[in-house]
């Protein structure tokens, strides 16, 4: 990536919905065919957050957009542009970005939504990088948003327990030292393997439905392979190894693919951000999420060298490496 101009991370924030339901709670007061213990040892996950009432994917953007402004200490009307990342919008249009702006004051600047499901924040921040790099913006709100249990078919237990709501905003910044902010992005895409994780049907092509689906096992194959080659080529990319890495915040779909790329890294658990456990998988939300828990409570640290990667329906995949 070129070092002419360089995109710094400055802000974090996180909204996460009032709501939590525990596995206990699916399978007890949701009547679902399953257990804790089902869910804990295939997934990790332990409890999720559920938006209700005015809860929206555009209400939690602006939250958490509005942390990462705080934590910046920057004000609203410096900021360029707003990128959303999202499946669940609230609307078809306004995208969801340019109600951000709405909500948040912003009369300037630009704003627009990133559709790559549960890859799309690290879309986001590639676009946004690129934005910057091309001299388009100076300051881009980058936010992954989302409300999966508006998406999920709550009768089918394969996919029911395994999402969560919530949204994470970072803000980016032109400027810093060499060898700080976004040392490189890596996006793929391949729409022959669409069947194994989608949702059946929008406006184009409406059905009754509009539910989430997937093949679970086969995810998860194409998970380890294309995650492992995601990361490869970041490290190649800057002439690293695993061991420069200081910290791991990867996509939230299951701990047993999370520990699985640690391993590979081989890098120890107290390195690796988890938040699966307590979100549940949050798709474009969870590695802001993630991102925004650690650095507020001082885990990761400036001059860190951070990895995130991430896999959706698509399937889209990718990688970045952030120098805090
Ligand atoms: O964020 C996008 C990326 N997504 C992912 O990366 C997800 C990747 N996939 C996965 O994480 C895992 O494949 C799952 C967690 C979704 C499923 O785990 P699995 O070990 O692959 O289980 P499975 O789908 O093969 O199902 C095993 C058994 C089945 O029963 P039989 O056929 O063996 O009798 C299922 O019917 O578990 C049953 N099952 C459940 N049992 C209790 C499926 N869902 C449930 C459930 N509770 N909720």
């Amino acid at each position: 990536m070129s070092d002419a101009i360089r995109v710094r991370l400055t802000g974090v924030g996180g909204y996460l919905p009032r709501d939590v339901v525990t596995n206990d709670d699916l399978a007890k007061k949701f009547g679902i065919e399953t257990s804790d213990e089902w869910i804990r040892t295939r997934t990790g996950i332990g409890q999720r957050h559920i938006a209700s009432g005015d809860e929206t994917t555009a209400s939690m953007a602006a939250e958490a957009a509005r942390q990462a402004l705080d934590y910046a200490g920057v004000d609203v009307s410096e900021v360029d542009a707003v990128l959303v990342a999202t499946a669940t919008p609230d609307q078809v249009f306004p995208a969801v970005a340019v109600q951000v702006q709405a909500r948040l004051g912003m009369t300037a600047g630009f704003g627009f939504d990133i559709s790559a499901a549960c890859s799309g924040f690290v879309y986001a921040l590639a676009t946004a990088s690129a934005l910057m790099q091309s001299g388009q913006a100076k300051k881009i709100l980058v936010i992954g948003s989302e409300v999966f249990s508006r998406l999920l078919d709550w009768t089918d237990r394969s996919t029911c327990v395994l999402f969560g709501d919530g949204a994470g905003a970072v803000l980016l910044e032109s400027g810093g030292e060499e060898g700080e902010g976004i040392l490189s992005t890596h996006l793929h895409s391949d729409g022959r393997t669409g069947d194994i994780l989608y949702v059946d049907g929008a406006v184009g092509c409406p059905s009754t439905s509009q539910h989430l689906r997937m093949q679970g096992r086969e995810v998860f194959r194409h998970a380890v392979v294309k995650l492992s080659q995601a990361v490869d080529e970041a490290l190649a990319a800057n002439g690293l190894t695993g061991q420069d890495i200081q910290w791991m915040v990867p996509h939230q779909a299951n701990l047993r693919i999370i520990d699985g790329m640690a391993k590979k890294l081989a890098l120890p658990s107290d390195r690796v951000v988890v938040t699966v456990d307590r979100h549940a998988n949050t798709s474009a939300a969870s590695i802001p999420l993630a991102l925004n828990e650690a650095v507020r409570d001082g885990r990761i640290r400036k001059g860190d060298l951070v990895l995130m990667e991430a896999l959706g329906g698509g399937l889209t995949w990718g990688s970045a490496l952030i120098r805090m």
